[in-house]
């Protein structure tokens, strides 16, 4: 099974979109997948359609107090949605396991693939998201301070790789790509360059589409709201490009 990590220590990449989106795109191939949602924001599981409070949090599941209970959503993905108690999560000696050890113990069967959303930042959550997954996929915006956050992404990552053997840092994913501009495209050449120079491989190109923004505010799945979007069409192709 392959458990995929969107991370990067900066906000407003389009992680969410990327994990969102991903996940509607696999649910839309009739794959089982299972989206957690790691962000105290809890962009994801808006996103996905959760509404009211949660009887079961990814809080709950990284603080084993409780069995799972899965969220179905409408896209046909099953969600563990936020809640905003993870930002009080503490870090312990062996506290970045516990999302790891609750993945083996409840959902080691009956998922194609299992999808993390993180928050902006680097800490608790997102160490708990690299520790429990076999990719990481970086979603960057062709701007020149994302460069730099690249960096210290990969660093994190590497250095989770000691103690989790399964992490590959599958690559990274231009979102919001302007295809009409050339200093748009420019820097998109020199980031997807720079990654490659430290065998960073890129997965895709998303463009920009206000498609994905107003599906998103509906809570519904692209794939019913606008499946021949730009975005819509790319996601899938990045679904293709990361599915082993
Ligand atoms: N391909 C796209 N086309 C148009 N808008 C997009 C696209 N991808 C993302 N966006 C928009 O960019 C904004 C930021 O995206 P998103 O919330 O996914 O980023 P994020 O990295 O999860 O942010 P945060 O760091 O706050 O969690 C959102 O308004 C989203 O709708
Ligand atoms: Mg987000």
């Amino acid at each position: 099974m392959q458990i995929v990590t969107v991370a990067i220590q900066k906000g407003g990449t389009g992680k969410t979109t990327t994990a969102a989106t991903l996940a509607q795109a696999a649910a839309y191939k009739n794959k089982k997948v299972l989206a957690i949602d790691l962000d105290p924001q809890g962009n994801l599981s808006f996103c996905l359609g959760a509404t009211g409070q949660a009887r079961f949090t990814s809080y709950d599941l990284i603080t084993a107090s409780a069995a799972p209970r899965i969220l179905k959503t409408p896209c046909g993905a099953d969600l563990i949605p936020s809640a905003w108690e993870l930002s009080n999560l503490k870090s312990e000696k062996g506290s970045a396991r516990r999302l790891q050890t609750a993945i083996k113990n409840y959902f080691s069967k009956g998922y194609d693939f299992i999808i993390i959303d993180t928050p902006p930042t680097a800490g608790e959550l997102q160490y708990n998201a690299l520790q429990a997954s076999t990719d990481l996929i970086i979603p960057l915006a062709a701007d020149i301070y994302n460069l730099q956050s690249l960096y210290q992404i990969t660093a994190a990552a590497r250095q989770i790789q000691q103690s989790n053997k399964s992490l590959r840092i599958a690559g990274i994913v231009i979102t919001k790509a302007d295809t009409r501009s050339t200093i748009a495209r420019q820097m998109r050449e020199q980031i997807i360059e720079t990654a490659a120079n430290d065998n960073i491989p890129c997965l895709g190109i998303i463009r920009t589409g206000i498609a994905i923004q107003e599906a998103a505010a509906l809570q519904k799945s692209i794939y019913e709201y606008a499946p021949n979007s730009n975005p819509a069409q790319d996601y899938l192709s990045l679904l293709d490009q990361i599915t082993r």
